[in-house]
């Protein structure tokens, strides 16, 4: 059988969906899946600072962009998206509203996703942005892969809709053990339902 195609397709604008991202990706590994890991393109506004320009320009440059051909070519898609007013970012919004063709050509049907996020306050929204995103998973005719509380560290982090991170007041990217934990998973838990279907 060959490998499972994971796709894990992110926005970030101040680097922790990035750091969640290389969990994700380093689980789906781990599980024996070939990982494509894309990131959505940048699009400037007074909310999307980085720290620094250079800290922006080596997340983009070390992270190819996001294509529909990534989401057709997988078996498995894990989307991340900061929380946004309890919603995901407008930009992650943006590509998924691109993805048009490839809807009407039923090519995001049947295959498995979930999602993660990080916002800056505890009931600062993850719960709704993830269901969100799940909204569309629906049309897209896709399995939601949640996990629930299918593991012991599920109880620790305590998000059964996906996998998420609170930064705090100064927007800390740096991911605790139970977001690690959490991510990889979540993405072991995607490869192993994706491989179940394919198989
Ligand atoms: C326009 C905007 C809206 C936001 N809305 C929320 C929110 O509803 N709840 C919350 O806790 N944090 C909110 N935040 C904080 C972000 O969720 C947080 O900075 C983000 O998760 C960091 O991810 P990143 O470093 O990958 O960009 C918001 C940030 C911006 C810029």
């Amino acid at each position: 059988m060959s490998a499972v195609k994971l796709a894990i397709v992110y926005y970030s604008a101040t680097g922790t969906l990035d750091a969640m991202a290389r969990h994700a990706a380093e689980a789906g590994e781990k599980a024996g899946a070939e990982v494509r890991v894309r990131r959505v393109t940048r699009q400037a506004s007074q909310g999307d600072r980085r720290a620094t320009d250079s800290q922006a320009a080596q997340a983009e440059a070390e992270t190819a962009p996001a294509t529909p051909d990534d989401i057709v070519w997988a078996d498995a898609v894990v989307f991340g998206s900061p929380t946004r007013y309890g919603n995901i970012a407008g930009q992650l919004k943006t590509f998924i509203d691109s993805l048009g063709p490839q809807w009407g050509q039923g090519l995001l049907a049947d295959k498995v996703y979930a999602g993660f996020t990080a916002s800056q306050t505890l009931h600062g929204g993850q719960e709704s942005t993830l269901l969100a995103l799940y909204n569309t998973i629906h049309h897209f005719g896709g399995i939601v892969v949640a996990p629930g509380y299918t593991d012991p560290t599920k109880f620790v982090d305590g998000n059964p809709y996906g996998a998420s991170h609170v930064t705090g007041p100064d927007n800390d990217a740096e991911l605790g053990e139970a977001d690690i934990a959490a991510l990889h998973h979540l993405a072991t838990r995607v490869v192993t339902v994706a491989e179940r279907l394919a198989g």
